[in-house]
């Protein structure tokens, strides 16, 4: 079962809304999102593939090994994940916690519906005794929606988290403690500060699979919104700011040029080297972490990493406030 907390028609009206916003602005950006149709869910899948991109396979050897560890601690009826794309690392959760006898339910939410929807039939397949209710929304704005309960645990895995910008990503962890009871569980997967030179690569991969993935929120916005964006007149950019410690993704104009968008009735101008940013992907230091959990109401309680310290997985608890 899949419920839809968004419809198409609000679908459509905040993708015109933040196209027009962002491609008016300057610098010209796009919330990430929108990456997320069929298309751009498979690409992902493609990239967590790839060689380059560690964050995947990383994870899911932290969870192989920790997953009976995490069903002890929580012994969660409810496993809520955010963002949650195929589902795929999320078994390793599923099969712990319905080994250890407690879990009754399942509930995957991420805004791409034709994910959702082919995860949720796989994991029906998969798993026949276990309740699973897809929900359509959008993690910044549905956590009031969440199905209620008690001894919940909200995954949050991939290093999505670092799609956030930092004040979004503190309203956010505000509103996901807001959101649960006392003594409830957050899994956080969150990828590691770390050699750029391993850093990048993972964003601008050899095969050109994340080139890709970027052009596709214009390949969404031609569709959706009759513009006539040419994918390659611009080229995939990737790179590590220091100081913010994010990966930056843009599209850059290869030349000048103008584009038209028709339901918006806009024309918009790239000069040539004009950069559009499409996404940061923030990377984690382990204090860092913990003090943004601590202000949002979630205390660390484990926190687990690979060998060469690459990414971490953190489980916290909502504390009383
Ligand atoms: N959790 C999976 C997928 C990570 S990719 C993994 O670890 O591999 C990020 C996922 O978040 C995608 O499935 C995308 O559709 C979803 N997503 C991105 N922004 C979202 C938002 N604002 N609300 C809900 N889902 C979102
Ligand atoms: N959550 C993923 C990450 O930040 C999303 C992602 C991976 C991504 N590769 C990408 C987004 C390339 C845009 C472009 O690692």
């Amino acid at each position: 079962m899949v419920i839809k907390l968004i419809d198409d028609r609000h679908l459509a009206r905040s993708l015109r809304s933040d196209v027009r916003t962002g491609l008016t602005a300057s610098p010209k950006q796009l919330p990430p999102k929108w990456f997320y149709d069929s298309r751009g869910s498979e690409l992902f899948e493609e990239i967590t593939r790839l060689p380059e991109y560690y964050p995947t396979r990383t994870e899911r050897a932290i969870l192989t090994l920790r997953a009976p560890e995490i069903a002890r601690i929580t012994e969660p009826k409810t496993l809520v994940e955010l963002g949650s794309g195929s589902s795929e690392k999320t078994r390793l959760l599923l099969d712990a916690m319905l080994n250890r006898g407690t879990l009754g339910a399942f509930v995957p939410l991420d805004v791409s519906d034709a994910a959702l929807e082919a995860a949720v039939a796989a994991l029906n397949q998969a798993y026949p005794g276990l309740s699973v209710s897809g929900v359509v929304g959008d993690f910044v704005q549905h956590l009031q929606h969440l199905p209620d309960g008690d001894s919940r645990v909200v995954a949050f895995l991939g290093g999505t988290i670092g799609n956030l910008e930092p004040a979004e990503r503190a309203a956010f962890l505000t509103a996901l403690r807001a959101a649960l009871h006392d003594g409830e569980w957050l899994l956080l997967g969150a990828d590691l500060v770390k050699d750029p030179a391993v850093l990048v690569p993972a964003y601008d991969d050899a095969a050109g699979v994340t080139a890709d993935f970027n052009r596709n929120v214009l390949r969404v916005i031609n569709r959706e919104l009759g513009a006539n964006f040419d994918p390659y007149a611009f080229e995939h950019v990737a790179l590590w700011d220091p100081a913010n410690e994010w990966i930056e993704m843009r599209l850059r104009s290869r030349s000048a040029q103008s584009v038209r968008i028709a339901d918006l009735d806009l024309t918009v101008d790239f000069a040539a080297g004009e950069e559009l940013r499409t996404e940061v992907s923030a990377k984690f230091r382990r204090e860092g972490l913990t003090a943004e959990l601590a202000r949002a109401g979630f205390e660390l309680r484990h926190w687990w990493t690979d060998p060469h310290d690459w990414f971490g997985v953190a489980l916290a608890q909502a504390v009383h406030r």
